[in-house]
């Protein structure tokens, strides 16, 4: 079993990318080679870098065990949000190495893809293995409901099993 670590990257009131990271665990714990830990931004709200320990310590645990990570957040102006760089940022030398794919979501066409590019960037200064096989979860609000169901299951979950088959091959 490979210890995959999920951080949903918006705290967002009323965001949709939960439903989406709802999915995607799911359909990680359905595939049983997986150990899923899952980690939620808002559950540690941060103003300012490296201004929080209690994150710092606790993300350093989480990604010590992790032998890859699966990254799911919004696009926002084109970008990656704000308070996902302030917790990413918690850490350096842990992401060293480990592969790590990317789930855009966007309520319309494009599915985060060019957040997708930029949060790419941040992860190649961390020294991280880039999956390509990012995930474009696109008109999020049409296509799942608040507990993560889809009215599209075939089509996603093809993708998302696609992009964690990525992950755990270049996973140590
Ligand atoms: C501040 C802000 C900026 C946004 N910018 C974009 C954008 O650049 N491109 C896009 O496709 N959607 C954009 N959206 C809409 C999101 O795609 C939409 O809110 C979607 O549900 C995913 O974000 P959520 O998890 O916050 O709900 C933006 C939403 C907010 C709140």
């Amino acid at each position: 079993m490979k210890n995959i670590l999920f951080l949903l990257g918006t705290a967002r009131e009323g965001r949709m990318s939960e439903r989406v990271a709802r999915f995607v665990v799911r359909c990680a714990k359905e595939r049983g080679d997986i150990d899923v830990a899952f980690v939620d931004v808002a559950d540690f709200s941060q103003s300012k870098t490296k201004g929080n320990s209690v994150a710092e310590e606790a993300w350093d645990a989480f990604l010590q065990k992790a032998d890859g990570l699966v990254i799911i957040s919004p696009e926002y102006n084109h970008g990656y949000p704000g308070e996902l760089k302030l917790f990413l940022d918690n850490a350096y030398e842990a992401y060293a190495g480990k592969p790590v794919a990317i789930c855009g979501v966007s309520n319309g066409s494009v599915g985060g893809a060019r957040m997708a590019e930029q949060l790419k960037l941040v992860l190649s200064a961390f020294q991280m293995i880039v999956i390509n096989a990012a995930v474009y979860f696109v008109n999020v609000d049409e296509h799942f409901d608040d507990s993560g169901n889809t009215n599209a299951m075939d089509l996603w979950k093809k993708k998302v099993n696609g992009m964690l088959d990525q992950v755990i091959k270049y996973s140590k």
